[in-house]
């Protein structure tokens, strides 16, 4: 920004660039701090942000060649790393403005210092905590000795990591890949597969149903089950051979198989949706949808990448209703938020409808995500962490119960299942704050949380976060509420003072 005036007199001008406050008044600063990062992120200009604006965002910022911030790893702070990535990376997440430069179990440090806690646990990848010592010797350890065989020869982890997921998880095998999407694209083949091969479906007609509201991924397959325009805008033409249900709704899936029939190798489901806001089903859903597969011949496949590895209080969400899937598909933690591990579990009449050459990866099984990935789920189990999350759930959730009661008109629900939660907010009552600009109150409170969709705000920290943490974090939820939303959000201040500075 040029000019000689002040902080709060560029903020105004700043403001009025780009969205005409000038014309539009308060209106504008209804859009508040969201918009303003989004439009930043937009123009991909956040250097030239003013200051002030900066400062709202990170609390203190230096001013130029002043105490320049000191980085733990770097020399480079927060503010200066962010200008970075918006001008070379491409423009695809929203992200709260903050930079994790280290971390220990719950606990973040920026460059500069600041601790947080982590409320998101990179999308409950990091159930086991950041940089979980049992987890960082495995990766050393095998590190140092060999990282990778391909699977045109065999390496001496994956076996044992096989064995080891099979036995936990009760299925006959085991399908390693890397990422999340990559583990349901196998699913959808290993289901197609099937269907051919076992079902007798005529050759190019299968259909999987899945269900609105659903996230699986990013690939193009995957987005193709999606409901959501943001993911399939402009992406097209998806995937044929898929239909879409409601989600929870068990006579929709009745009335879809009776329609589809033969046609229909599988019905791919999240047991508790995690991008959609955390929506758990009614009690009994996931029974229903068991005996409806059985009864239709079709393949029940859990996508449990966010609900698995004891992130809802059980090893697998769907062990809440006792139910077997005939097909699991695990990512994110089987990998303790260290390198990307994800498996497809099935027994072998399912398993062994792809041969050799059908299907594979170039790093799935490799050595180094094996030794991770059994340190992984030996954590899980040796820490009792299921455990420890269904119990750390219900007093967190009562703790935010409390806060929804005091505020009835700001939450409208809080729900979710072990350390799997969110707060749904009330549209109306916020006047127009989004969740993203809760989620940045947070921020300057030390709690990282991200948002989902513009009113749900998902709180899922690492398992191994302490009860004490917990309500530290229903305290910074609450404060937020009481003192930070309009006429009291630093924000808002800055802008309301500039835009009555400029007249
Ligand atoms: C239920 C579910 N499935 C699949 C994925 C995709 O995983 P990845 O991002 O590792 O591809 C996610 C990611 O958020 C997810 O939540």
């Amino acid at each position: 920004m040029t000019g000689p005036s002040g902080s709060l007199c560029r903020v105004g001008r700043y403001a009025s660039k780009l969205w005409g406050f000038a014309e539009t008044g308060l209106t504008g600063v209804r859009q508040g701090w969201g918009a303003i990062a989004t439009r930043v992120l937009e123009v991909g200009d956040f250097a030239q942000a003013p200051r002030s604006y900066r400062s709202a965002v990170y609390g203190a910022v230096p001013m130029a060649g002043v105490g320049q911030p000191k980085g733990c790893a770097g020399t480079q702070g927060t503010n200066e790393l962010i200008d970075m990535e918006v001008k070379y990376s491409a423009h695809n997440y929203h992200p709260v403005p903050v930079m994790f430069s280290r971390a220990k179990d719950a606990n973040v440090w920026d460059p500069e210092g600041r601790h947080y806690l982590d409320f998101l646990s990179a999308y409950s990848a990091v159930n086991q905590g950041h940089c979980h010592p049992a987890v960082m010797k495995a990766l050393v350890d095998q590190a140092q000795r060999l990282t990778l065989s391909s699977r045109a020869f065999h390496n001496d982890q994956f076996p044992v990591f096989a064995k080891m997921l099979t036995d936990t998880f009760g299925y006959d095998m085991v399908l390693p890949m890397n990422t999340g999407a990559e583990g349901v694209e196998t699913a959808l083949k290993l289901a197609r597969k099937w269907g051919y091969e076992k079902k007798g479906i005529p050759n190019d007609e299968a259909v999987v149903i899945s269900c609105c509201g659903c996230f699986h991924g990013r690939t193009i397959a995957v987005i193709s089950m999606s409901c959501d325009n943001e993911a399939t805008g402009n992406f097209g033409p998806m995937l044929p051979g898929l239909v879409k249900v409601d989600y929870g709704d068990a006579s929709a899936l009745q009335k879809a198989l009776e329609e589809h029939g033969d046609r229909v190798c599988a019905f791919l489901f999240e047991p508790i949706q995690g991008e959609a806001g955390v929506v758990v089903p009614v009690d009994g859903y996931l029974k229903d949808v068991r005996r409806l597969c059985t009864e239709h011949n079709v393949l029940m496949m859990a996508d449990e990448i966010q609900t698995g590895m004891g992130r809802t209080g059980k090893m697998l969400a769907c062990d809440w209703e006792d139910v077997r899937p005939d097909v699991v598909i695990l990512g994110k933690a089987l990998g303790a938020g260290v390198i990307p591990v994800s498996a497809v579990l099935a027994d072998k009449e399912v398993m062994m409808c792809i041969r050799p050459g059908e299907h594979g990866s170039t790093f799935g099984g490799n050595p180094l995500a094996s030794a991770v990935g059994m340190a992984a789920v030996e954590v899980v189990k040796s820490e009792n962490l299921a455990e420890r999350s269904a119990i750390l759930g219900e007093e967190f959730r009562q703790h935010l119960e409390k806060i929804r009661q005091k505020f009835p008109h700001l939450i409208s629900k809080v729900r979710g299942k072990g350390l799997l939660n969110a707060v749904v907010m009330n549209q109306q009552g916020l006047g127009g704050v989004s969740a993203y600009e809760i989620c940045v109150g947070l921020k300057e409170r030390g709690i990282l949380a991200k948002p989902t969709h513009d009113t749900i705000i998902r709180l899922s920290p690492p398992l191994t976060i302490s009860a004490q943490n917990l309500k530290d974090a229903a305290d910074a939820f609450e404060a937020v509420l009481e003192h930070d939303l309009p006429g009291g959000t630093e924000v808002e201040r800055v802008l309301l003072e500039s835009i009555e500075a400029a007249g």
